[in-house]
């Protein structure tokens, strides 16, 4: 097994398009550059949504072209064919399109059926393979919907299975509202990583009841190496009712690399950055790292 662990750190993303403040695109690339500094090498940056439904997003483009050809892997979300064409325009190697768990939480993000949303991704993924862009498939509500309930695991693994089987570089298990527990995650997991390469699986947990960290753990004893973090925890959906921010980087880097993982991250440059969301976005609400991080080497 691995002893690296990957943190793609989806603060710019999924964490700045809930905030109150809406960033400027030069505002959200210091929070993305400041990430890269601390050795944050994959970041979802932005995305290619309807600017009247998210507008905190408006201006990806801006941020991939002043982050082209700097070092790093700067994904981006697409909700539909529009948004892949946008971002592939835009220069984008790595777009991340979004499947659902359930019906309910399809019709309120994207306003469309799940076996539409499934037939556009197939057709994403053809064109992506002639592009050579690597398409990144989340499915959200993995394990249960603000609408409809929980989720029933087969259909999940069912759907990981179809579209990695159809080009997907990677699926990430998703926990938009963060109902999991670890127990589920970990049967999840075991059942992903039996079937499919580690690297080609990754999971993304939101910590509205403080189980991210420890559904993280779970993924970790599966097998699983890739985590989406927000830095400072920031993050929601604001289409998913009652939805908190991500598991926050600063404390998913601190366990990991304490149980002897690597993370290739400088902890006390990940504070740094931290400090940067919360001063730009004026809303940090997690990271328990970041303030043994100051306490006890004095930092910031
Ligand atoms: N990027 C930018 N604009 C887009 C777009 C995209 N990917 N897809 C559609 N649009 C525009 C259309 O051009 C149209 O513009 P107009 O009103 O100026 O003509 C408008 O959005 C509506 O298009 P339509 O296809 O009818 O979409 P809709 O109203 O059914 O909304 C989505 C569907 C997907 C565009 C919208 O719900 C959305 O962007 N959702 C994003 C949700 C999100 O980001 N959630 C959080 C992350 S999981
Ligand atoms: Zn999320």
């Amino acid at each position: 097994m691995s002893q690296s662990v990957m943190i793609n750190d989806v603060g710019p993303r999924d964490g700045l398009q809930n905030q109150s403040r809406i960033l400027t695109p030069d505002q959200r690339l210091k929070l993305i550059r400041a990430l890269n500094l601390a050795g944050v090498e994959h970041v979802e940056v932005g995305a290619f949504v309807s600017p009247k439904a998210v507008p905190a997003m408006a201006g990806t483009d801006l941020l991939l072209d002043a982050l082209a050809g700097d070092k790093g892997t700067y994904s981006v979300l697409i909700p539909n064919m529009k948004g892949y064409e946008l971002a592939t325009a835009a220069g984008a190697d790595t777009v991340v399109m979004v499947l659902y768990g359930s019906e309910g939480m399809a019709q309120a993000n994207v306003n469309r059926s799940r076996a539409q949303i499934e037939q556009v991704t197939e057709q994403i993924l053809v064109e992506a393979m002639q592009d050579d862009v690597r398409v990144i498939v989340t499915i959200a509500v993995s394990f249960e919907c603000p609408f409809d309930g929980p989720v029933e695991p087969l259909g999940i693994l069912e759907m990981a299975e179809k579209f990695l089987d159809k080009g997907a570089a990677e699926v990430v298990i998703a926990d938009t509202i963060g109902a999991a527990n670890p127990a589920q995650v970990r049967s999840m997991t075991e059942k992903l990583l039996e079937r499919h390469d580690f690297e080609r699986i990754a999971c993304h947990f939101h910590d509205t009841r403080a189980m991210g960290l420890a559904n993280v753990f779970a993924a970790l004893e599966s097998g699983v190496r890739k985590f989406d973090s927000s830095i400072g925890g920031l993050g929601g959906c604001p289409f998913a009712p009652g939805a908190s921010g991500n598991v926050a980087t600063e404390d998913v880097v601190m366990m990991v690399e304490q149980i002897g993982f690597d993370t290739g991250i400088d902890q006390l440059k990940l504070a740094k950055a931290s400090q940067i969301a919360a001063e730009l976005t004026g809303n940090v609400p997690g990271a328990r790292a970041k303030l043994w991080l100051n306490r006890h080497l004095g930092i910031v």
